[in-house]
């Protein structure tokens, strides 16, 4: 498939990322058993795997977003943005976060910056993706669903410059 005259092959196919993403969420279940979570995605790449995610849910749950948004083309920058959408008052709450990805960290280390300025009780995180060879923080990230190289992925929510959100598996680039 070719978006934005990139070559792009299959490669996490929707089947197995709907497989992965309940057994993260038997697991969140579990761990946060007789809580009360509040669940945070981050917009706009994480629309299909929250959705995902919270069917699997059966704790009472709350589910919310926030938006900030700091990439351009295939490479991601220095240059992180306002944290924007949050309404709910998330003093004393267990706050998860939810991620299409993780690549550099910049973007997640600067939402749990500003989450931790407003009191929670704890925060966790929960992404589809993660690419461990470009992740340089010293966060840990609770729930992986999988850890891919660092190549671009489009599909199943994440885009290339606005294009590719809408396709129901994941696409990895293909380089020569
Ligand atoms: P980070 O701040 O470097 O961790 O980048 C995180 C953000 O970059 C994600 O929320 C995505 O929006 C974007 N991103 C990183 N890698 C990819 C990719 O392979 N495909 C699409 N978007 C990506
Ligand atoms: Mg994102």
């Amino acid at each position: 498939m070719i978006v934005h005259g990139k070559e792009f092959e299959a490669y996490i196919s929707y089947e197995s990322i709907l497989e992965r993403t309940n057994q993260i969420a038997d697991r969140i279940n579990l761990d946060y058993a007789g809580k009360r979570p509040l669940f945070l995605g981050v917009l706009n790449g994480v629309f299909m795997f929250a959705a995902d995610l919270m069917k699997g849910i059966t704790l009472p749950a709350e589910i919310s977003f926030i938006k900030l948004s700091s990439y351009q083309g295939t490479t991601s920058t220095e240059n992180i943005k306002e944290l924007i959408g949050l309404k709910e008052n998330i003093k004393d709450k267990d706050i998860i976060i939810i991620e299409d990805i993780i690549d550099t960290g910049e973007t997640i280390f600067h939402v749990i910056k500003k989450l931790q300025e407003l009191g929670p009780r704890s925060v966790e995180i929960a992404t589809l993706l993660l690419k461990p060879e470009v992740f340089n923080k010293n966060i840990s990230i609770k729930y992986v669903g999988f850890k891919i190289p660092h190549k671009f992925v489009i599909g199943y929510g994440l885009d290339y410059d606005g294009q590719g959100r809408n396709l129901k598996d994941i696409y990895q680039i293909k380089e020569l």
